[in-house]
């Protein structure tokens, strides 16, 4: 294992929040979230315990897909505010010691950048190379979405996801066709280059980082390890080292052994995939982990974590979401109460937390929403975020219909007036824990992590974090311990516990405790 310490070292004590900015906090009535209305939520974010933002592409766009259409990288939506609102939110934020990740989407534009249209021109210039065209109208990318017809070059383009967002030009690892660009050709380099200039542009007034939309998408024709994607994102990491050591990269990759070991990426989320271990601790119905009366299983979980926390361990950390904008909220297939031990878990494995804004107070996906700015069944855990029980939540003063999206209107709707002070809400528990976790050293990411499971008891997880130990135990019925595990207890103190009152040989229904070393 490599010992030397993580660099950027703010990452160790990270806990980020992500916005969606279009559904935070309005301050202008216009509907829709802006600048100004983080920049006054910045306080609210801090006491929560988060330290870090993560803002969804707040970038000039079509928003045929949320912004991840990107029209300009250097200018901002005007629905948001101006550059200089957002260079405004960068300083507010780092008064308060909180650091604001972008979302750059380096694989893909709007099919209405201006880099695509001259791309499509029928005379060659500059921008001819900078996405992936096949050299006929009749000819398509084998294998890949593609796009004919639409322009008076004479060839097809290559599609990244949806039909708006054309594939930028990194390069094929082996180019096999004469209008395959080897990745050290003039126009793969040309575009390698004009994304770090936007990563420039953006350091330098103010922002820490990004989060790294598709980050695995960049070469094409890549092998199964990603070595030319991989080979990108080490040059761009030399950059970053070179010129800014403090910005911070975290991968939309899920694969850590990738994104973290090989491309050099700081984090790499963890994300909520069909079959894979975080899936199977909140999102697997029945079988999930935290549903209390359920058969969840912690080795599955375990069976798969532990190797992307080994091949990041050293080097970067796995990021560990709550939710994120593209997955159904937690709520309410897990009640506010089983969330508060998933919550628990979280923050306390062995990773940077990354909290979806309202996860914190139990927002609900709201199932069967009509799709908004190609969110399809994704829009359910984009609505607007609910501040207090007055109009609209207190997201926006906008007449209702106006609204960027329906906020929930449940009379039982979880808001942050109504949890603020009690200490048995959800969100009382979440910066409680965050708070705990601030203050151990022996939570944070680095320190060690040993998971001891219980034989014949896959419902529950005895773990070690450094000299603490700590017990998870979602299911509805005590979990009596063996006599060695019991031994470990001995003499300890519990510092924090959720559930019913702590007990060294056994861990009762529904509990959460934390034990401080011996
Ligand atoms: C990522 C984003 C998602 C977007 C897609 C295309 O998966 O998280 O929201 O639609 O990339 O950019
Ligand atoms: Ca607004």
């Amino acid at each position: 294992m490599n010992t030397q310490p993580i660099s950027p070292a703010w990452l160790r004590d990270a806990v980020f929040y992500e916005i969606y900015p279009q559904s935070f906090y309005d301050t202008n009535g216009d509907g829709i979230g802006d600048f100004q209305g983080i920049i006054d939520k910045l306080p609210y974010i801090r006491a929560l315990g988060a330290n870090a933002l993560w803002i969804n592409p707040c970038f000039d766009s079509p928003f045929k897909d949320a912004g991840y259409d990107v029209r300009d990288y250097l200018r901002v939506a005007p629905r948001y505010g101006t550059n200089e609102d957002l260079y405004r939110l960068f300083e507010e934020a780092h008064r308060l010691g909180v650091r604001v990740l972008l979302d750059l989407v380096p694989g893909h534009t709007s099919e209405a950048h201006p880099w695509f249209l001259r791309s499509g021109e029928e005379t060659p210039n500059e921008y001819s190379g900078r996405y992936i065209w096949t050299d006929d109208w009749f000819k398509g990318v084998p294998g890949a979405p593609y796009v004919g017809g639409e322009f008076p070059r004479n060839g097809t383009y290559m599609l990244n996801f949806f039909k708006c967002q054309p594939a930028l030009n990194y390069g094929w690892l082996h180019p096999a066709e004469p209008w395959q660009s080897a990745m050290d050709s003039p126009e793969a380099l040309a575009t390698r280059e004009a994304m770090k200039d936007v990563m420039r542009f953006w350091l330098d007034h103010g922002a820490d980082g990004f989060r790294v939309d598709m980050a695995a998408s960049l070469v094409k024709g890549d092998d199964a390890d990603k070595q030319g994607t991989c080979a990108v994102w080490r040059d761009i990491r030399a950059m970053l080292d070179r010129e800014y050591p403090e910005a911070a990269l975290v991968a939309e990759w899920s694969d850590q052994r990738l994104a973290i070991a090989r491309a050099g990426f700081h984090m790499d989320f963890y994300l909520d995939h069909a079959g894979n271990g975080y899936h199977s601790l909140l999102r697997d119905g029945e079988a999930s982990f935290f549903r209390r009366d359920g058969h969840g299983d912690i080795r599955r979980f375990l069976d798969d974590f532990m190797p992307r926390y080994e091949a990041a361990r050293g080097k970067g950390y796995v990021a560990l979401i709550t939710c994120n904008h593209d997955t159904p909220r937690v709520c309410p297939a897990l009640t506010a109460d089983e969330a508060k031990l998933a919550y628990a878990f979280l923050l306390t494995l062995p990773g940077v937390p990354f909290i979806y804004y309202g996860d914190e107070i139990g927002m609900r996906y709201q199932a069967g929403m009509p799709t908004k700015e190609g969110g399809y069944t994704r829009t359910g855990t984009r609505t607007p975020m609910q501040w207090t029980h007055g109009a609209n939540d207190g997201f926006s003063t906008a007449d209702a219909a106006m609204l960027y999206l329906p906020v929930d209107d449940a009379p039982d709707a979880p808001t942050v007036e109504g949890q603020t002070g009690d200490p048995d809400s959800l969100l009382e528990t979440v910066r409680a824990l965050l708070s705990l976790r601030a203050a151990q050293p022996d939570l944070s990411p680095d320190a060690d992590f040993e998971p001891i499971t219980l034989p014949g008891a896959p419902r529950a997880l005895v773990y070690r974090r450094g000299a603490l130990l700590l017990a998870v135990n979602p299911s509805g019925d005590a979990v009596a311990l063996p006599e060695d595990i019991v031994a470990r207890f001995d003499g300890r103190t519990c510092l924090y516990r959720l559930g019913a009152a702590a007990d060294t040989a056994a861990l009762p229904p529904r509990s959460f405790a934390i034990y401080a070393a011996k």
